[in-house]
């Protein structure tokens, strides 16, 4: 059997965690003969839950994993590690400014970038979660300047994931059978899920998806605001946001980046930009179609783009620009 993994999950006591923690030990992310150590890693005040969490892993019985260690400290929680799934943000409070937020989380992401930076292997891959997830991948990525920064990303495939099940589900199809679905841009409502590129089989053949929905208008209206406001109708029925959906778009997008993608399918996901593709400006973590091979993203390029969509486009990355800039200065105070 190959030698563990270290795998650090920050907000480990959170509801994300709590339904990604066992798809992860039981081996749905980094294959089924690949043992793991599980590393959690939450804030002082959750480490009575943490133990709680350690607990219940154990009860599993789950011959991969070998050893779970909770901790609130970024030297242990950092330690070796080869994958890191970072959860864990400042919440926004009842009252706070949308300007303190953001601080918060930079502080946040400074101090785990610069302990990935310190302590992880520099093979390590790590996902950010925690929002505002565009911006706060960056920070920790220019935290820990001796880590590649393409090993940084962040995500946006529970987005995709619900783009390909809305049009499954108008197709009359089942949720595999529809393909190459973008995410552009911020993992916000200004995000644009594209399917001028997306195929849907039919009888096994693959079809423009914009042919076989045959409804040009709800693709562009109703389609798309139901992917950008998908979240907020969860916390409105639920009272609490996704998170059995977050962690399943997490384990997809972590097992995509460990095993690569498959031939002829792209998928999407925050990844740098360095300012030559599809007119997005460098220095910011957007979402675009990537394919993946021997743990290596590539930007799928040479898309055609229309101008309804460029328009949208350059919007959702416009508001990430603000939102760098203003991280930014608060990283250099
Ligand atoms: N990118 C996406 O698609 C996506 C989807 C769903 C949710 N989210 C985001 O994921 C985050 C977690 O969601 P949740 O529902 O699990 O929240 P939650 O409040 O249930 O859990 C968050 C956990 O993070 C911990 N935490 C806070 N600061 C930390 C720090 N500095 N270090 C370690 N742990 C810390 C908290 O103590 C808490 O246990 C939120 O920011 C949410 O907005 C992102
Ligand atoms: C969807 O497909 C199933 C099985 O092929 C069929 O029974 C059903 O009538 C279809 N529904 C619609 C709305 O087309
Ligand atoms: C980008 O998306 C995140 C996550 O939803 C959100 O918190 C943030 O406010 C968005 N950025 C801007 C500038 O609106
Ligand atoms: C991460 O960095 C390593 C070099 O340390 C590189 O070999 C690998 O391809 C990078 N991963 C990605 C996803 O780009």
């Amino acid at each position: 059997m190959a030698e563990p993994i270290r795998v650090v999950i920050t907000g480990a006591a959170g509801q994300i965690a709590y339904s990604l923690l066992y798809s992860i030990a039981k081996g749905d992310v980094f294959g089924k003969d690949q043992p793991i150590v599980l590393i959690l890693l939450d804030i002082p005040p959750m480490l009575p839950v943490l133990d709680g969490v350690v607990m219940e892993l154990q009860d599993c019985a789950l011959p991969l994993l070998r050893e779970v260690i909770p901790t609130d400290k970024v030297e242990v929680g950092f330690k070796d590690i080869d994958a890191a799934i970072l959860v864990g943000s400042m919440p926004r409070k009842e009252g706070m400014e949308r300007k303190d937020l953001l601080k918060a989380n930079v502080a946040i992401f400074k101090t785990q970038g610069a302990a990935l930076d310190k302590y992880a292997k520099k093979t390590v891959k790590v996902l950010v979660v925690g929002n505002p997830a565009n911006t706060n991948c960056l920070i920790a990525s220019k935290s820990a300047p001796s880590i590649p920064k393409e090993n940084f990303s962040c995500l946006t495939r529970l987005d995709h994931n619900r783009a390909c099940s809305q049009v499954a589900m108008r197709c009359n199809v089942s949720s595999d059978a529809v393909k190459n679905v973008i995410i552009w841009g911020n993992h916000s409502s200004t995000q644009y899920p594209d399917v001028h590129h997306a195929k849907v089989k039919v009888q096994d053949s693959e079809l423009p998806a914009y042919d076989v929905v045959k409804d040009d208008a709800w693709l562009r209206g109703p389609f798309i605001s139901t992917v950008q406001q998908r979240g907020a109708a969860v916390i409105k029925a639920r009272k609490l946001s996704s998170a059995m959906s977050a962690a399943k778009a997490i384990c997809d997008h972590m097992r995509d980046i460990w095993f690569g993608t498959k031939e002829g399918e792209f998928i999407s996901m925050g990844v740098y930009a360095a300012g030559n593709s599809y007119g997005v400006p460098q220095d910011l973590m957007y979402s675009f179609p990537v394919c993946i091979k021997n743990k290596m993203w590539k930007i799928v390029d040479g898309l055609p783009i229309n101008d309804f969509s460029q328009a949208k486009m350059d919007a959702t990355a416009a508001e990430l620009v603000e939102e760098r800039d203003t991280a930014l200065d608060f990283l250099s105070q």
